[in-house]
């Protein structure tokens, strides 16, 4: 049979997280919290089954749940959304992403993505006949080279994919990427999909640059939102995307088909967690502590941090211990000093890897002293 994804295999997730199963190590690799979610939301969505929430969601989601993720757009952004019309419930970002993909690209298109570059946005795209025009974010700060983003545009441009705060760099888009990209736009009918899953974790008093801020970028954007990392429930899959009328018609013809509907009674129990502003807006101060716990765990070590200014990851530096590839490194340090993490290189298209290896800190204090001693005897 001829593939459709050639060269997509198993990903590097599922391989790292897999290794440090079979040999014990600790798991910084995968992105997942090692602790438990408020017990308060497992009887939320324990109390909707009871009360027989149990059969299919609308195709488009809850609606108390599309109200209330409105209303945080308005209260956070100043951005209205129509729940009706502009908000849908995906069964996780993953989702999300695959069908504003695929509702916009037509064979031909090509669509710009930003190396190291999430690993499901790259198959998304050829799997529906487009072309990923690759730009390479510079290394180390992986600023958004926007001469080359402008360079990089054709007729046949139909889409450009961001992610801020950003996974696996954890950079950040400023006020200032967010101009650049406005006037790259302007005037033509290129789409945006934002990938905003870690809107909430930002560090050091930055506010997140939503596309939804600024109504030029926001009427061309798909917005992607997930719960799992919200509200540390990653295994729950359920996710959003926001976009103008327009494009949630289109996006809703391919949600109905891939999945149809979501989840009925987390939606109901997602939906009173966040009508009541709960978890999200202390979640920054939660993740800044465990970043600034890990880095002071593993500080005075051979290991130099890149800065962390959002997500839950931490990219370190290794050159000091070793020239190894970051592959061969990651895999040593998993077998040999109990430390799972992802390298870069699982994320890069075109740009040799650096030397640094990406950390999870979504994990539970005493994970993340016993790893950094580990680090540390390097
Ligand atoms: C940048 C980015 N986008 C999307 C997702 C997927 O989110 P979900 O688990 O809700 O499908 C992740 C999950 O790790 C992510 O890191």
């Amino acid at each position: 049979m001829k593939s459709k994804l050639p060269t997509v295999g198993t990903t590097i997730f599922t391989v790292m997280s897999k290794l440090a199963a079979d040999t014990g190590a600790i798991n910084l690799s995968q992105g997942f919290p090692d602790f438990d979610c408020d017990p308060a939301l497992v009887d939320a969505v324990a109390r909707h089954m009871r009360e027989g929430r149990n059969q299919y969601a609308p195709m488009q989601g809850v609606p108390a749940l599309r109200q209330a993720i409105a209303r945080k757009f308005l209260a956070l952004y100043g951005a209205s959304y129509d729940p009706d019309a502009e908000v849908t419930v995906t069964s996780g970002g993953t989702e999300g992403i695959f069908d504003a993909v695929a509702a916009v690209v037509h064979p031909g298109d090509e669509v710009i993505v930003f190396e190291p570059c999430y690993d499901s946005y790259v198959p998304a795209i050829e799997v529906s006949g487009g072309t990923a025009v690759v730009v390479s974010l510079r290394y180390p700060d992986y600023a958004v080279p926007w001469d080359e983003v402008r360079a990089a545009i054709t007729p046949r441009t139909r889409m450009i994919m961001l992610n801020s705060p950003h996974n696996p760099t954890a950079a950040i888009l400023g006020a200032d990427d967010m101009a650049r990209l406005a006037q790259l736009v302007a005037g033509t009918d290129i789409s945006i999909l934002s990938d905003e899953v870690y809107e909430h974790i930002i560090f050091d008093g930055v506010r997140h640059e939503s596309m939804a801020r600024y109504a030029t970028l926001r009427e061309r954007s798909f917005i992607v939102g997930s719960f799992g990392k919200t509200y540390h429930v990653t295994g729950w899959k359920v996710g959003y995307v926001v976009a103008p009328a327009r494009l949630t018609a289109e996006f809703r013809k391919l949600h109905q088909f891939v999945t149809f509907s979501t989840n009925t009674p987390v939606q109901h129990a997602l939906a009173e967690f966040l009508d009541q502003q709960r978890g999200y807006p202390e979640l920054a101060a939660f993740y800044e502590r465990k970043r600034d716990l890990f880095l002071d765990l593993i500080s005075g070590s051979r290991w130099t941090p890149l800065p962390s200014r959002g997500t839950y990851f931490q990219l370190l530096d290794y050159s000091a211990i070793t020239s190894e590839p970051d592959m061969d490194f990651a895999l040593r340090l998993t077998k040999e000093h109990g430390v799972a993490s992802i390298p870069t290189s699982a994320f890069l298209y075109k740009q040799a890897a650096p030397p640094v290896l990406r950390f999870c800190f979504a994990k539970k204090d005493e994970t993340l002293r016993a790893a950094a001693e580990r680090l540390r005897a390097l």
